[in-house]
């Protein structure tokens, strides 16, 4: 039999529990089924769990939205795969921290023979993630000056590999030295480590007073106040998510006017909301990792029965880069 993960009630990493299960004789005619290799951890399924995110589903609920593998087999209306093929994908229905799955194929990506199965489930949504941050939110251009919170995690390292393929001048923020290296190794022009320098002085000294023109912030609560201090008139903020928690509720005149500043708040699955914009970022991210503009970064490999202790190491700051789960 199979395992999986599965929470039975909303909390901590310890509502996480690894079980064994049935796989249903039949697939539904639009999915294929999946022999997982490789799931990718993300700070999405720590929001999952705690219920920070809300979900509409009952209990118990396999966690995850990111994995490769193989097609085992196909639904009777599924003709754009074939058994064998090695694929991969970075989206709902939840349910990715299992050995097999199913999973609707208008959603899935086939993995180019020059990424493994683990990288493409420690890349894919992450990478997708800058693409559309940066190609499409936004698009950076060389010597632009933009803020990236968290630059040594796994969306960040992604973010400055990518800002350097371009040319742009990424100021990152980090909490400790490692990370600071690991940030300016993968592309990132400056760091400010806000753990022993004052963020906001930095950026002011490093843009001639200026500010940046957008801030790409997943922080969230910790920061919202220093990002809306760091951009220039007319500047972006990019509140993109919120691992220190959720940002309180603001006064939108007192914030937002007194530089004139936009605000957003985007999410992948809507930028990747079509099959064309999904096939335009997976594409796009994949061209990048092809001429080498995008390194994977995987940190570490969990075996999947070790969720909790994922969770734990994701929530307490000390990891970098990319990690990912084996089957
Ligand atoms: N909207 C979207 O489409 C989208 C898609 C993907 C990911 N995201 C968001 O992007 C962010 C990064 O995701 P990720 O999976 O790559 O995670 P990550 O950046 O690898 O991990 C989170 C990092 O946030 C920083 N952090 C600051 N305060 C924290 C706190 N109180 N608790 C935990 N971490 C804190 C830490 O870096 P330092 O130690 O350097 O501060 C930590 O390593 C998350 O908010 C995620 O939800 C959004």
């Amino acid at each position: 039999m199979p395992n999986k993960i599965v929470f039975s009630k909303l909390g901590g990493p310890e509502v996480l529990e690894f079980i064994n299960y049935d796989i249903k004789d039949n697939i539904n005619d639009n999915d294929v089924r999946i022999q997982q290799t490789s799931i990718g951890l993300n700070f999405i399924d720590t929001y999952h769990r705690s219920g920070l995110y809300p979900l509409n589903i009952d209990f118990p609920i396999c966690p995850g939205i990111e994995g490769a593998g193989e097609i085992i087999a196909l639904g009777n209306k599924v003709n754009n795969f074939r058994i064998g093929e090695r694929v991969c994908y970075a989206n709902i229905p939840l349910g990715a921290y299992s050995e097999i799955r199913d999973f609707p194929a208008d959603k899935l990506i086939k993995i180019p023979n020059y990424i493994s199965n683990d990288e493409a489930a420690s890349v894919l949504l992450k990478g997708m993630t800058v693409e559309y941050l940066f190609e499409r939110l936004h698009k950076i251009k060389k010597d632009e000056y933009i803020l990236f919170h968290a630059a040594a995690g796994g969306v960040g390292l992604i973010a400055c590999q990518w800002a350097r393929s371009v040319g742009c001048k990424m100021i990152g923020t980090v909490s400790t030295k490692e990370k600071e290296k690991l940030a300016l190794e993968n592309g990132c022009s400056y760091v400010i480590n806000y753990k022993n320098e004052n963020v906001v002085e930095r950026i002011n000294e490093i843009t001639n007073g200026k500010g940046v023109k957008v801030v790409y912030d997943g922080v969230g609560k910790e920061t919202f106040d220093i990002s809306l201090e760091c951009l220039s008139l007319r500047g972006l903020l990019v509140s993109f998510g919120q691992s220190s928690g959720m940002i309180q509720d603001i006064n939108l005149h007192k914030t937002f006017n007194p530089k004139s500043l936009f605000y957003t708040r985007p999410t992948l699955m809507h930028y990747n909301n079509t099959r064309e914009e999904l096939e335009y970022s997976s594409s796009t991210l994949f061209k990048k990792i092809k001429n080498k503009e995008i390194i994977h970064n995987i940190k570490k490999k969990y075996n999947l029965e070790d969720a909790a202790k994922a969770h734990e190491d994701l929530h307490s700051r000390k990891t970098t880069g990319s990690m990912i789960f084996k089957c």
